[in-house]
């Protein structure tokens, strides 16, 4: 396990991740009954922009330091917003030093009668978002593989849930793994919200992971790519992608109207483009 988020905290692919994942708990929000986030595999929850991983790469000025310079259009402003303020509310002084992992951006958004259950194998890094979260009833950090959860931790009690599972990409089977993994777990739990992130890089492993998705007989999956450059022969991150299964019925509206705000802000290059299609559901896109 080399993978270490805190290189790469905050840069594009986290941004429109998160700014996702802010819709979908936003929209639990909307009934009072309880509900419950399982984020299958967390990080340490917040990363330290001025830290000697962060200050190698620099992603995050690129990423979530753009979008803190730029003022958006009234409908775009009104859905990014309770992310900005999340990220924010880490800066108090307006200083960029700090920015929220998942777990954090979605502490932040429970109400009382709300849950998260995040999972983190790295013993390390399990420690320091326990450490985070000491004392929170509301939080469960459990050191332990995020695969086994879409396992038996489903469904979860509350019955109302959104899982994310974030992996790192890092050994070969990743997107294989995804995709088993969200077949095992829709038995489970079909009522469940599911959001699966996956890097753009190699072409022909994301339309492999879409086939496996367009086989399966889950009927609502919508997916959602921004891409910053056009595809290049390198592997390199060209685009960030979420699948979501049963989102919300707002959400793509929600993101075709944010999509073009950030690709124009995000992009390396013109044109880059983004995706927002179903690719199983009422309104299958060709
Ligand atoms: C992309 S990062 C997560 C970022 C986080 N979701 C966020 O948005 O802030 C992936 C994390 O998964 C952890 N990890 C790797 N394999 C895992 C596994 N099998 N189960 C749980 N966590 C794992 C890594 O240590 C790393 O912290």
């Amino acid at each position: 396990m080399n993978y270490r988020h805190a290189y790469h905290a905050g840069n594009f692919a986290d941004v429109v991740k998160h700014v996702i994942l802010t819709r979908l708990v936003l929209y639990l929000q909307r009934k009072d009954q309880a509900f419950r986030v399982i984020d299958t595999h967390a990080g340490i929850g917040r990363y330290d922009l001025q830290g000697v991983e962060a200050g190698k790469t620099n992603e995050w000025q690129s990423g979530v330091g753009r979008l803190l310079e730029t003022k958006f259009d009234a409908s775009v402003e009104a859905l990014i917003k309770p992310y900005i303020e999340i990220v924010r509310a880490e800066n108090a002084d307006g200083k960029m030093r700090h920015y929220p992992g998942s777990p954090l951006i979605i502490r932040r958004l429970l109400r009382r009668q709300d849950r998260l259950s995040a999972l983190e194998l790295h013993p390390h890094d399990a420690d320091t978002l326990a450490a985070l979260f000491a004392g929170d009833i509301q939080v469960r950090v459990t050191k332990l593989d995020g695969w086994l959860a879409m396992g038996a931790h489903l469904p979860p009690k509350e019955k109302r849930g959104l899982i994310l599972v974030d992996p790192p990409f890092e050994i070969a089977g990743e997107f294989d793994r995804l995709a088993e993994g969200l077949a095992r777990a829709h038995k489970r739990y079909s009522g469940g919200t599911y959001a699966l992130w996956y890097p753009v890089k190699d072409l022909s492993e994301v339309r492999n992971f879409v086939a496996a998705l367009r086989q399966t007989n889950i009927p609502k999956i919508l997916r959602t790519e921004l891409m910053i450059r056009p595809p290049s022969p390198e592997p390199r991150l060209d685009g960030t992608g979420m699948i979501i299964v049963n989102p919300p019925f707002t959400l793509a509206d929600e993101l075709r109207l944010l999509f073009p705000a950030l690709s124009k802000i995000l992009s390396e290059e013109t044109n880059a483009g983004f995706t927002v299609d179903w690719i199983r559901g009422e309104q299958v896109d060709a």
